[in-house]
């Protein structure tokens, strides 16, 4: 294992809707990410990608986008709770890659105005990472009544959410690195 080389572990902002409060997750998921030592992180908005609509699948791939996907170690993906699923466009971003995400660890944040913090949505993506080859945490983090957990402008109104974050991170990176390990010194077959 190549012990000093950081783990990556970008966070994916799952929706494009304007005003969207689930960025405001995302950006406290990347900066509770970024205090942890040898782990590197960035914010993968999904409105940002220059993925077209007239096609679907590994045909859409994003070179930078599969860039980041090949290095990661692990994922968060942060998901809002639209009709209790996720963002079509969230799952139009996952299918451009496949072999990018296999044998990576995924750790999911839902993001819900009503009082059950996304459980819906992040119900239905475990069935979406285990077909792309993520491997899921059992820890999720859960922003329910998000209008009461941050501001409009993103200031963290309710601090309560932190010692969950806590504990969802120490799992991730435990996966993660059990997983780079695996990847890298034990053969398939
Ligand atoms: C199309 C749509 C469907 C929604 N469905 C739900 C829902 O099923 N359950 C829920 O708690 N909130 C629902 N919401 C509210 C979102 O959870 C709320 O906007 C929250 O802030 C997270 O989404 P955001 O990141 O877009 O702001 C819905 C919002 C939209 C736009």
């Amino acid at each position: 294992m190549q012990a000093s080389r950081p783990l990556f572990i970008p966070v994916i902002l799952g929706t494009t809707r304007q005003g969207r409060m689930s960025a405001h997750a995302a950006q406290l998921l990347v900066g509770e990410i970024g205090k942890r030592p040898s782990v590197d992180t960035e914010l993968i908005d999904i409105a940002e990608l220059p993925l077209t609509t007239r096609d679907a699948g590994e045909s859409t791939k994003d070179a930078d986008f599969s860039a980041k996907m090949n290095k990661a170690d692990a994922l968060v993906i942060v998901s809002p709770e639209y009709n209790h699923g996720y963002s079509g466009l969230l799952k139009h971003v996952l299918d451009s890659c496949l072999k990018e995400y296999i044998h990576k660890a995924v750790g999911i944040v839902g993001v819900s105005a009503g009082p059950f913090g996304g459980t819906r949505v992040i119900q239905n993506l475990l069935p979406v990472m285990r077909e792309l080859g993520l491997v899921t945490i059992f820890w999720d983090v859960n922003f329910a009544r998000v209008q009461n957990v941050f501001s409009a402008d993103g200031k963290l109104l309710d601090e309560t959410c932190l010692p969950r974050i806590d504990k969802f991170l120490k799992e991730l990176l435990w996966m993660a690195k059990t997983l780079r390990q695996g990847r890298e010194q034990i053969p398939l077959d």
